[in-house]
């Protein structure tokens, strides 16, 4: 990888993925596509962007060429809440979006790095170590689109040679940018909550578990497998990863150790609670282990103290900004 274009670079894998790769490989070789909502100065000041809707082709296609693109991170998707109420613009921006990426890296010679997700996976899945290779019947539109994606990436590497990868991503965890649509972001949510209000109301049930995955394992995952040696790779698209198995219940109790006045109450939301039941609770990531090294850092204690410490610091800082302008 030398000459990177981040599409989604706003959003809460990309925003910090953008200034890690920048740092690794340089300001000017990593560019940013970013996608209406305005990112923050920080972002936007680092290096040069773009605003482009994934699905015009021709943009992609112009950008990739102007920079002399070799690897293509293509984050920008819907994800699977928000998915759902907009069934047919996720498949448009999901999977066109994706096609026209891949077209641009067939006719440029671009490696491509693509998020598939828990939520490839339905309820005929074992929910307890999900399989490597197991049944794929999602019953989310977010989840076609994440099988359908994971079929077209692995269809344009035996057919046009394109250097596809990807993984499975749990729930992500960060405090820098909020995910935004998606099933598992109350474990996002109930961190602003507990530094902010001192209680959470989760719209999940407290038994639900799902694979998670702090947001610096997710990095570390992504630059892993682009900078594997090709010939490891048995599971190009997509391999299973997690660090971290949970429940609400259970992250509360572990939030309570560090702000013991910290309570949790449950409003089930019943779009997301059917999303959540219909996906793994535990994926089997052995092969991502065997074939490219996999290992991740954080644990649920280990990530719930650096998030609170991390989010805290922002969440003043912002305070502190805010107060500046006044
Ligand atoms: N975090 C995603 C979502 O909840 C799953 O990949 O939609």
């Amino acid at each position: 990888m030398q000459r990177i274009l981040i599409t989604g670079a706003n959003g809460q894998i990309g925003s910090e993925l953008l200034p890690e790769l920048r740092r690794r490989y340089g300001e000017e070789q990593v560019v940013a596509a970013f996608h209406k909502r305005l990112p923050d100065r920080e972002l936007l000041d680092s290096g040069p962007h773009y605003f482009v809707d994934v699905r015009d082709a021709d943009k992609v296609r112009q950008i990739v060429r102007e920079f002399r693109i070799d690897s293509i991170f293509h984050l920008a998707a819907l994800l699977s809440a928000v998915a759902e109420k907009h069934p047919q613009l996720a498949w448009d921006v999901n999977i066109n979006g994706l096609l026209n990426v891949l077209e641009t890296a067939r006719s440029q010679c671009c490696a491509v790095f693509f998020p598939s997700s828990i939520g490839a996976f339905g309820p005929q899945t074992p929910a307890v170590d999900t399989p490597q290779d197991t049944i794929q019947r999602p019953t989310t539109i977010y989840g076609v689109s994440k099988v359908s994606g994971e079929l077209l990436c692995d269809y344009y590497q035996h057919r046009y040679g394109v250097d596809t990868r990807g993984v499975r991503f749990p729930g992500l965890i960060s405090y820098r940018t909020p995910p935004g649509g998606g099933t598992t972001d109350y474990a996002v949510e109930i961190f602003h909550a507990a530094l902010t209000e001192g209680r959470y109301q989760c719209f999940l049930r407290p038994d639900t578990r799902l694979d998670m995955m702090y947001m610096p394992d997710a990095l570390q995952a992504m630059l892993c497998l682009m900078e594997a040696d090709a010939s490891r790779l048995r599971h190009r698209n997509a391999s299973n990863i997690t660090a971290m198995s949970f429940t609400p219940e259970k992250i509360a109790a572990e939030i309570q150790k560090h702000l013991p006045d910290f309570s949790i109450t449950y409003k089930v939301d019943p779009l997301r609670q059917a999303i959540a039941d219909s996906w793994p609770q535990h994926m089997d990531d052995s092969c991502a282990r065997q074939e490219w090294g996999w290992r991740p850092d954080f644990d649920l204690p280990k990530m719930v103290q650096d998030m609170l410490e991390k989010l805290a610091q922002r969440l003043q800082q912002e305070q502190h900004d805010g107060l500046d302008k006044d």
